[in-house]
């Protein structure tokens, strides 16, 4: 996997891929690259990541509050070369609002068959389950980037 811009995405951007932008642009520092997130839905647009997920990256070292909420558009298959889903749900939403392979070929699971599972309707342990599985996929793209 050759490296390039990446999109986090989960279904709020409030949440998961919060937390993905600022683990991955955290440990990506050394290249020059885009990282962004955005939702599938359009609930929460303009909003601040959940305070939980604020909490969550400020424990790591991981300021995260400036970010906002915003949409998935199809737009972002251009903007980006790497388009990394929390879940199966998110990879079928990206997938129905793609028109070439090209773009599919963008798409994938950001854990290799296994999903980030949504913390939302549950307690703080759950921010930091997903924070670690985030920042290990994370690592090991970044580990494929620099061989
Ligand atoms: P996220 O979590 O997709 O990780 O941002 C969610 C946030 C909000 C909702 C669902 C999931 N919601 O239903 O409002």
């Amino acid at each position: 996997m050759a490296k390039g811009n990446v999109l986090m995405v989960c279904l709020g951007n409030i949440c998961r891929s919060p937390l993905a932008h600022g683990i991955f642009e955290q440990l990506s520092k050394e290249f020059s690259i885009t990282v962004d997130s955005a939702g599938t839905a359009s609930y929460h647009i303009g909003s601040s990541p959940d305070p939980r997920s604020i909490k969550t990256a400020m424990k790591h070292g991981i300021d995260i509050s400036n970010q906002r909420a915003r949409q998935f558009t199809k737009s972002d298959f251009d903007a980006f070369d790497h388009i990394f889903v929390m879940d199966r749900q998110n990879l079928r939403d990206v997938l129905k609002l793609s028109q070439l392979e090209v773009e599919r070929n963008k798409v994938k699971l950001l854990l290799k068959n296994e999903e980030v599972e949504d913390p939302y309707y549950g307690g703080d342990e759950g921010f930091e389950i997903v924070f670690n599985k985030i920042e290990k996929a994370s690592k090991d793209i970044l580990d494929l980037w620099k061989q």
